[in-house]
């Protein structure tokens, strides 16, 4: 709920509020964001920040209206440069006429009530209110709109901006984040989460001192080495108790979020597109729109806030018709036999598994052309008759005639030099001329912003799609980006390429609505918000050992619930560290989220065969539990006892 008089925006979630008000100067300053507090008449006097002096040198905004305002120490609720603030703001412009220096003043505002428009970029759905400021540079003739969204029962606010260049000259986007948040440091520590491949989400955690810290991904994905969601917590805040707040994007190209303490105890926190290499032209009347970002905030510990990302995550960012819907519990053969299969033997494994109660057969990587390793065939999608002689449909018969869904796994944004494809298109795959592209993979990735690109995707995953009966797509990618090309306007590269890839997952989901389509990116690199908008669960990690999966799942559980974790039971030794394990503390760890399994049963022994059977009936019995449930402090410390 929304409450103004113009002058004074109050915005009431179920247990939140967070005010603002327009200072006579045209710029906004924020008054607060925590549980809720009821406000009378619009009086904000005892939230107001409190400035008694001028600090020695600071720089006042406008010293003829307010001789007591400078942007350096006021508490913002939108800043830009060169006008006084000397920490990093949200917004960096550049024109010919003028330069860097923009002055942006409030104008009005707008209650909104309809959804979201989710048509480039992916956005929640089944939102309450959305309130729209707009302000202007009406010298330099550009409008700036903050728009934020209100999710009242799960407590989330969600923000984006929109530049709009009205001034008949092109005007330079080089940043242009999606929020910031200025506070009164509490003894804040910061926690975020790193990694790399099969070691994702690693807490990263430091108590704040003055400074900047930023933690960004520039690979192009929102990466497993940062994943763009972050805590701010009062140092003493623990499960149930004190003040958390947590920060998210809706975006899976390069993220980047900043932190900045100054020595007065003011806290900057801003979120949004990295402005790394970004550089986005305006031409006259064109617009801006940058990505969601979404945060919430308890004054009951890291439960409290996660539990509200974790409701807005289940029922605003997942597509409503996934939103509750139990998923399947999984059969798929990588790890079983890797490219090295044939039709019977996938069969075999299958059946032997639907027979332990798995419900859903994945036919992972190999199926393809000449991918009879990973350095040949990625792009070209042309059965490979020698492994499946009865084709996919063929295939996918015999697994329903068993009483099992068919599902198979893509990489559609990759392309190996040794295909067909790129022998057709090299053009396609991105690399600078004239310079030898770094492979990754033995791969290159196919540039999604170009239209003819996701039109052959779109249309060659739609064949197969129509051809056979597949009710689930693994959806991988297999690297970072690299050698953007040398075009005129690069610095819209990595946005645009984001922005093909939700044009595709669009298309594809819609026009398949009934194929579940799980995330994937060597596991974990691309485990985002953006991500989950088309696919409602992601697999999280290509380590599958229960040990090291324990606090990888652990990390993803401080932002996205059990509903977006996949995981699998995998045979013992484990196939990425050695690491010998007992078939009930595989499973007890992969049960927290979509089950599902990767080996040969028929190679187990007789005890595990009879406890796998055993666990998997328990599994289905509580599906809504390991699914939906929610991370109270009882189930938590279930989960924290199987350490
Ligand atoms: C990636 C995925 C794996 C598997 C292989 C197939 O590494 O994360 O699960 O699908 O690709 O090549």
């Amino acid at each position: 709920m929304t409450i103004s008089n113009g002058e004074v925006f109050i915005l009431n979630t179920k247990d939140l509020s967070y005010v603002f008000h327009v200072d006579k100067t045209g710029l906004l300053l924020h008054d607060f964001f925590g549980s809720r507090i009821e406000i009378k008449d619009f009086n904000i006097d005892a939230i107001k920040q409190k400035v008694s002096c001028q600090k020695g040198t600071s720089t006042i905004y406008k010293e003829e209206i307010n001789d007591q305002l400078s942007m350096d120490y006021a508490l913002l609720e939108f800043s830009f440069p060169h006008k006084g603030d000397y920490k990093n703001t949200p917004i960096l412009l550049k024109s010919d006429s003028a330069g860097y220096t923009f002055d942006f003043s409030y104008k009005s505002y707008e209650i909104k009530k309809s959804p979201l428009d989710n048509q480039e970029l992916p956005a929640p759905h089944d939102n309450d209110e959305e309130l729209v400021i707009h302000l202007e540079d009406s010298v330099n003739r550009v409008k700036v709109e903050l728009h934020y969204v209100i999710f009242e029962e799960a407590n989330v606010i969600a923000r984006n901006m929109v530049i709009v260049n009205e001034g008949n000259a092109p005007l330079h986007v080089l940043k242009a984040l999606s929020m910031q948040l200025d506070l009164v440091n509490r003894d804040f520590e910061l926690k975020n989460f790193v990694g790399g491949w099969a070691s994702e989400m690693n807490e990263a955690n430091q108590l704040l001192v003055p400074g900047v810290y930023v933690h960004e991904s520039k690979t192009g994905f929102s990466s497993h080495k940062v994943n763009p969601l972050f805590l701010l917590k009062n140092k003493d805040a623990s499960l149930d108790y004190g003040d958390v707040y947590i920060f998210n994007l809706i975006y899976s190209g390069n993220h980047f979020s900043e932190v900045e303490l100054t020595p007065y105890g003011y806290l900057r926190v801003e979120t949004g597109i990295n402005p790394f290499c970004f550089d986005f032209e305006l031409k006259e009347n064109e617009s801006f729109k940058t990505p969601y970002a979404v945060f919430t905030f308890s004054d009951k510990g890291i439960n409290g806030a996660r539990s509200n990302m974790h409701k807005f995550v289940n029922e605003h960012v997942i597509a409503s018709r996934w939103k509750e819907a139990l998923r399947p519990v999984v059969i798929n053969n990588w790890e079983a036999t890797y490219f090295k299969f044939t039709e019977s033997k996938v069969i075999n494994i299958a059946r032997k598994a639907k027979e332990f109660g798995a419900e859903l057969f994945v036919l992972d990587d190999g199926w393809f052309s000449t991918r009879n390793d990973d350095s040949h065939g990625l792009g070209d999608y042309w059965i490979n008759k020698k492994k499946l002689p009865g084709g996919l449909k063929g295939l996918a018969k015999k697994v329903n005639k068993m009483g099992m869904k068919f599902g198979l796994w893509f990489e559609p944004e990759s392309v190996n030099p040794q295909s067909d494809l790129y022998k057709a298109h090299p053009e396609w795959a991105i690399k600078s001329e004239n310079l030898a592209p770094s492979l990754a993979r033995h791969q290159l990735l196919l540039n999604l912003g170009n239209k003819d690109v996701q039109d052959y995707i779109i249309e060659n995953i739609s064949k197969i799609l129509d051809e056979a009966n597949i009710e689930y797509i693994k959806w991988d990618m297999n690297r970072h980006m690299s050698d953007l090309p040398n075009t005129p306007n690069v610095g819209e590269f990595y946005h645009r390429y984001i922005l093909g890839l939700y044009r595709v997952l669009r298309t594809l989901t819609e026009k398949y609505p009934h194929v579940l389509f799980e995330g994937c990116a060597s596991g974990g690199n691309r485990f985002d918000l953006g991500i989950l908008s088309y696919c409602p669960q992601i697999w999280a990690s290509d380590d599958t050992d229960a040990h090291e999966r324990l606090s990888i799942q652990n990390g993803y559980l401080y932002g996205y619930p059990q509903s977006t974790l996949s995981n699998h039971v995998s045979s013992t030794h484990n196939h990425q560290t050695l690491r010998e394990m007992s078939i009930d503390t595989r499973y007890n760890v992969a049960c927290f989220g979509i089950l599902g399994y990767e080996l040969i049963f028929s190679e187990m022994s007789k005890f595990e065969r009879q406890q796998c059977k055993k666990l998997i009936e328990v599994y289905k019995k509580y599906r809504d539990v390991f699914q939906f449930g929610e991370l109270s402090k009882r189930e938590y410390s279930l989960y924290s006892w199987a350490r």
